[in-house]
């Protein structure tokens, strides 16, 4: 599913030009999954920003506008304070910086559980505010009556099983789940409650592998992982992990690249010179006779 065009971002920041080819739809992720089969892996990423989703679109297959931007973006301890209006204003520029992927946008604790109704009136709100193509909610067996809401309300919805951060305060902390066998009952039936109910994918994020192997099996939908199994029909990680940002992550994040390293080495240069006066140069400073 992958792109075959190249961002030419020089023109602008705010445009890049060519406009690419037409963005990838919901039903078209669904099914890349045929007959229970995903030949070529989903690539999902987290974009928070305008600038970071033109980075990462032509690569993606979806991004994800992640209520992890809590801790990533503004330094919280937990997903838990994180708004809708937060959601919002980082969903629209991503939807700006974007032109391939499937924008997907987080509802964000306390904004969707306490009814369908008040699911919808965030859903509805959200994708009309940021021009997302679908939502995320956290949850199976109990979320499936709002899934089976939202889908047959035009809004599509994928959903996030195994360690579901937003009930951190329920699960105890942020382990693998299903070592035991209720608990991995539990989460196969979440999986199939969610399908069940109308999802288009699935996230199943820090369980053990063969949860995460049996639910990719049995599902029609993708599954997407995290923390779970190559085996899954696509995976997604938070884009700062993955690139180096923070120094402590996860056990399942890879860390590709360690650009909080590049950043260090590059600001210490920039003070060395502002300090030795060598920057600016001539070459940075407006003459009047330029
Ligand atoms: O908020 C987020 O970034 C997520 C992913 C880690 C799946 O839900």
């Amino acid at each position: 599913m992958s792109t075959t065009f190249q961002l030419d971002t020089s023109t602008s920041r705010a445009t890049p030009t060519p406009k690419p080819r037409k963005r990838l739809t919901v039903p078209r992720i669904r099914d890349h999954k045929k007959d229970g089969v995903t030949k070529e892996p989903l690539v999902m990423l987290t974009a928070y920003t305008a600038r970071q989703a033109q980075l990462l679109d032509a690569h993606c297959d979806m991004l994800l506008v992640g209520d992890s931007l809590g801790q990533v973006i503004y330094g919280l301890d937990s997903t838990l304070p994180v708004t809708p209006e937060m959601m919002i204003a980082h969903g629209a520029a991503v939807v700006r910086g974007s032109y391939h992927s499937v924008v997907v946008v987080d509802m964000p604790f306390g904004s969707y559980e306490a009814s369908k109704e008040q699911a919808f009136d965030t859903a509805a709100r959200i994708m009309a505010e940021t021009g997302c193509a679908a939502v995320k909610l956290e949850g199976g067996v109990a979320m499936a009556e709002t899934i089976d809401f939202l889908t047959n309300r035009g809004i599509p919805v994928m959903a996030h099983v195994g360690l579901t951060p937003q009930a951190v305060n329920v699960l105890g902390g942020y382990a693998a789940r299903g070592r035991s066998q209720q608990e991995h009952e539990k989460i196969i039936g979440d999986g199939q409650a969610v399908q069940e109910a109308g999802a288009f994918a699935v996230v199943i994020e820090g369980v053990v592998e063969p949860i995460a192997v049996a639910l990719t099996k049995e599902l029609e939908i993708p599954t997407i992982g995290i923390g779970a199994s190559a085996q899954c029909d696509g995976q997604v990680l938070v884009t700062e992990d993955m690139l180096g940002m923070f120094e402590r992550v996860p056990r399942f994040v890879k860390r590709y690249e360690d650009i909080a390293g590049m950043i260090d080495k590059t600001v210490e240069k920039y003070a060395e010179e502002v300090r030795a006066r060598t920057f600016p140069t001539k070459d940075q400073t407006y003459q009047p006779k330029d």
